[in-house]
């Protein structure tokens, strides 16, 4: 048995030992519970094992609302969510409000729906990777990484192009670690005012988009109110294409840095599939994992995780669970990489998990395709990684896309 006193504590965000491996403190504490001390001094349980964090996050007495005592704050700027209920989008909510929005939306993201958006993302892709033709070097990064998940969230939504720029810089800052609360704060507010102005001019114009729909279908027939509305476009625009960006950077690294991926990846079909899904394995770019407080006792095999005791998912460190991976520090694009705890589990599994997908196997598919001969400009372990935003990806991917 463990007891609250006597477990292991270690400080997270713990800094990464290696730039592409989950902080060593967390290896190495295998199934047991270990308590987590946060930047402001406040304990959270910490779980590392895949097979518990899939029990636990299907577990209703676990509370996604930041609003629940005890709830881990991750850092200064996510208080402001805490003590702003209202904005709040259903990830951050329990059932039944939790299941009433998200089936608003289910629908619309499921993998059939993925794949009929797949010819879209290849052109939008291609339009990428057409402005690269002729140059010799390239930064994938700010050339295919972040804006191609941007365009392909704002096609969903029915956003504008020239918009794009805007949208993906206050989402950039929604994210960031670093930032202050008055800069999450303004950063929302100013999200929150155009997302608005976008349902306001879908009421008389309705277009066939995803912020049309959820007006015509789901506002004016009085399933949720307008208020609801802004929080739940915001959540769509800014959970779908940050880590997506995140996710295809760190990616397009690998691929360029690991023959056998590469190959797999050229190959397309379905072990371009299940290459995607061990990238997504591999890189566990929600670094900082998944947060939850406990609403009831729960026993954990004779350890008891108390009402009002916050939970933090380490999911980076079970995804390198050797009981369920073998060799998990490699990248291995035979591996079968399906039981991965990329989108996390349970109710609030990943609702953009197809579509991501779709993006990431399109996108790697065509670059490599394309550019054949491609290479890194610059080591792997000499890239600049994103420390502190809560998605894991690179600030730059400068490459070669020619032979020289
Ligand atoms: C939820 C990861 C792309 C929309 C989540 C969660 C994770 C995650 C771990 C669970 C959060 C929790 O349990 O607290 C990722 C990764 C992505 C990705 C790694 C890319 C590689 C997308 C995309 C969309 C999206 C493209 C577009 C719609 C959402 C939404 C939720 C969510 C709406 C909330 C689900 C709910 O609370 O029911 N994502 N995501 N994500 N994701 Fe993604």
């Amino acid at each position: 048995m463990t007891s609250s006193a006597t477990c292991p504590h270690i400080p997270y965000p713990a800094p990464r030992d290696n730039p592409l491996d989950p902080p060593g403190a967390l290896s190495g504490l295998s199934g047991e519970l270990a308590k987590a001390v946060l930047w402001d001094g406040s304990e959270a349980w910490i779980v590392t094992s895949h097979a518990l964090t899939r029990t636990l996050l299907k577990d209703r007495r676990l509370s996604s609302n930041p609003a629940s005592p005890g709830f881990p704050m991750m850092t200064a700027a996510s208080k402001v969510l805490r003590n702003e209920p209202r904005s709040a989008s259903f990830i951050r909510m329990d059932q039944p409000e939790h299941a009433h929005l998200r089936t608003m939306l289910s629908n619309r993201f499921r993998p059939v729906d993925a794949e009929a958006l797949r010819g879209v993302v290849g052109d939008l892709v291609d339009q990428r990777l057409d402005a690269l033709d002729g140059a010799t070097e390239a930064d994938l990064v700010p050339a295919v990484a972040s804006p191609l998940p941007a365009s392909v969230i704002a096609k969903v939504l029915g956003i504008a192009e020239e918009d794009q720029e805007f949208f993906e810089d206050r989402s950039a800052r929604l994210i960031d670690r670093n930032r202050t609360m008055d800069e999450v704060r303004a950063a929302r507010e100013e999200l929150d005012a155009f997302l608005d102005g976008e349902v306001e001019k879908r009421i008389t114009e309705p277009r066939e988009d995803l912020i049309s729909a959820i007006v015509h279908e789901q506002m004016l027939p009085g399933h949720i109110e307008r208020q609801d509305v802004v929080p739940m476009c915001r959540l769509v625009l800014v959970a779908g294409h940050g880590t997506t960006a995140s996710q295809l950077a760190l990616s397009l690294m690998s691929v360029l840095d690991d023959a056998p991926t590469r190959a797999a990846v050229r190959a397309g079909g379905s072990g371009l599939v299940a290459v995607v899904d061990e990238l997504l394995r591999f890189h566990t770019i929600v670094q900082f994992g998944l947060t939850r407080a406990a609403l009831e006792d729960i026993d954990v095999d004779g350890t008891t995780i108390k009402a009002g005791e916050g939970v933090v998912f380490a999911i980076g460190a079970g995804n390198r669970d050797e009981d369920v991976f073998a060799g998990p520090d490699a990248l291995d694009p035979d591996r079968d990489a399906r039981r991965h705890l990329a989108f996390g589990h349970g109710a609030h599994q990943c609702l953009g998990q197809w579509l991501a997908k779709v993006e990431v196997e399109e996108c790697l598919h065509r670059f490599v395709s394309r550019f054949p001969e491609a290479t890194l400009a610059t080591p792997a372990s000499e890239l600049s990684f994103r420390h502190t935003a809560s998605s894991y990806g690179l600030d730059a991917l400068p490459v070669r896309l020619q032979p020289s």
